[in-house]
């Protein structure tokens, strides 16, 4: 595999890069994306359960998706695109990765500036009174369980369709776009607002865009560059490649 001699001497004098990572970056850990076949889940699929109607119409079918889920990601492994993003980390001056992804594979692979914008299926709580559960033996359960306080019923605590991002979380992302020299946009369709706003608000202030993706998408035409192929091949041999004693302070 061979990288443009830009796209390396961009990473290697960055003074501050951004990752956005989405499903794809844990497709080779065995996580399902979420759209096409291998997202359907008994036939659903994802916008079909995660969002609060869906829930409230049918609060043990949502619970025991996010149940299989939980489980899923229990079982699997950060694969060798999340350890190649722990070495970025710690090669680079500043670093945040922003993350579309609930299943805290990056945190498990090491990384430590971890913007979670869609939340983490690790933890739930009450739609009532908002306390924060995050027992794991809640896996057992194939029904939604109710708040030891007050009875309400417990959630995960992702955002669904139709909900805001966490703000702390979204400005924090937002002002990582705007100061990187270098914007990577790894494994995500691109699609899902207001996350696929970010490579572009890079962009708009003048960083280089470079996509991961199994397939061009949306962002391909707008992007500097495009590497096609799995983030997991990709991402370690853009590292090794990479002479970081030579960068500038
Ligand atoms: P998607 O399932 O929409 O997209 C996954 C992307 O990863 C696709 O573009 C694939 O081509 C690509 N891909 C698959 N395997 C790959 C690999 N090994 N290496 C590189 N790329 C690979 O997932 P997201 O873009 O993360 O939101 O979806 C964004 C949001 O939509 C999710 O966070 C979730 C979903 O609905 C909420 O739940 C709010």
């Amino acid at each position: 595999m061979t990288f443009s001699d830009t796209l390396k001497a961009r990473i290697q004098t960055a003074q501050s890069v951004c990752v956005l990572t989405g499903a794809g970056i844990s497709a080779e850990s065995g996580v399902p994306t979420f759209r096409g076949e291998e997202g359907l889940w008994k036939k659903f699929k994802p916008e079909e359960l995660a969002n609060f109607q869906a829930f409230i119409r049918n609060p043990d079918l949502v619970w025991e998706w996010y149940a299989y889920r939980r489980k899923l990601i229990h079982e699997v492994k950060p694969n060798p695109g999340h350890v190649a993003l722990v070495e970025l980390e710690r090669r680079v001056k500043e670093f945040t990765l922003v993350t579309q992804n609930v299943d805290n594979l990056h945190r498990r692979a090491g990384s430590q500036s971890v913007v979670e914008l869609h939340g983490n299926i690790e933890r739930s709580y009450c739609i009532e009174c908002k306390t924060v559960v995050s027992e794991l033996n809640l896996d057992a359960l194939n029904r939604a369980p109710r708040c030891e306080r007050c009875g309400g019923l417990i959630r995960p605590d992702v955002v669904w369709f139709g909900e805001m991002l966490p703000v702390e979380a979204f400005s924090k992302a937002e002002a990582a776009a705007l100061r990187c020299d270098v914007f990577l946009c790894v494994g995500t369709s691109a699609v899902v607002y207001p996350a696929a706003s970010l490579p572009i608000t890079a962009l708009d202030q003048g960083a280089y865009i470079v996509e991961i993706n199994r397939e061009y998408t949306d962002l391909s035409s707008r992007a500097h560059e495009t590497l096609i192929g799995k983030a997991g091949e990709i991402l370690p041999a853009l590292l090794r490649q990479i002479n970081f004693q030579q960068r500038g302070s």
